[in-house]
């Protein structure tokens, strides 16, 4: 059985609470047929924590699945300004991105606390949605393969196959992030064979053929469908793209275009 196609929206810090229910509501209508349990795609919408429970409402009985941008790794306590698994899971999150470059950049993550965020949100029975992704310097010094292997290995130490089933990976160049420099469909198969083919030396061939590889970087409608005829690339994480419900529907159905 083939991998099915996951479009996921990163709305990072964009939307009041009014104006996710109004994207919600506009993506609802634009893809509805498109996904589904029958569907040939899977959709997630990720707003920031003040929408989600809003949102929740607004997609219950959709197909869209709810996913939160981070989360810490403790249940609950003194963690000031945090937010926990079992919060999002109560809220009705079904997904959690953890790793995203920004996190990594602007506020100090490294392979070691993803590694515990990943499994603090895996134990509380939610899907990750893994970031990984070189810069620009590390690219164009050679380090693109080795970055990726460091991320890789760091970011799921101690996770095992079945653990690995609850896994998406997005493969964000951090480069090609809000800059509209996508990747182009060569480069980013050129990576995403690289990181399936470690999914299979630190797990199986199984786990490799399973797991779900999507492309992240100045994703549009325009080049979606390149990239979507990689072998290797799966579905993408959107930001700026995710943003309106026009550009957002048309890229779930990127076969149409
Ligand atoms: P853009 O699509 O705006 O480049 O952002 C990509 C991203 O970071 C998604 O997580």
């Amino acid at each position: 059985m083939g991998r099915l196609p996951f479009f996921a929206g990163n709305w990072k810090m964009n939307k009041t609470v009014g104006e996710a229910l109004d994207l919600v509501k506009g993506l609802k209508a634009a893809i509805s047929g498109v996904i589904g349990v029958e569907g040939e795609v899977e959709v997630a919408v990720a707003p920031p924590f003040t929408a989600l429970y809003a949102v929740r409402k607004e997609i219950e009985g959709s197909s869209i699945f709810l996913a939160a941008q981070n989360l810490y790794w403790e249940e609950k306590g003194a963690f000031t300004g945090e937010i926990s698994p079992l919060m999002l899971k109560e809220v009705g999150c079904h997904y959690v991105i953890i790793g995203h470059s920004e996190r990594r950049q602007f506020f100090g993550e490294t392979d070691e606390t993803v590694n515990r965020r990943i499994k603090a949100a895996l134990a509380q029975g939610l899907k990750v949605i893994f970031c990984i992704g070189e810069t620009l310097k590390e690219r164009e010094g050679g380090k693109t393969f080795s970055v990726i292997e460091r991320q890789m290995e760091g970011g799921l130490k101690g996770l095992d196959d079945r653990e690995m089933g609850n896994m998406v990976i997005a493969y964000e160049p951090v480069w090609a992030i809000g800059t509209g420099k996508t990747a182009t469909p060569e480069q980013a198969e050129e990576v995403h064979r690289f990181i399936r083919g470690k999914i299979e030396k630190l797990y199986s061939r199984g786990v490799s053929e399973e797991i779900r590889i999507q492309y992240g970087g100045s994703v549009t409608p325009e080049n979606i469908k390149g990239l979507m005829n990689q072998p290797n690339i799966d579905g993408a994480l959107m930001g700026g793209a995710s943003l309106k419900a026009e550009s957002f529907s048309k890229i779930v159905r990127f076969k149409e275009l």
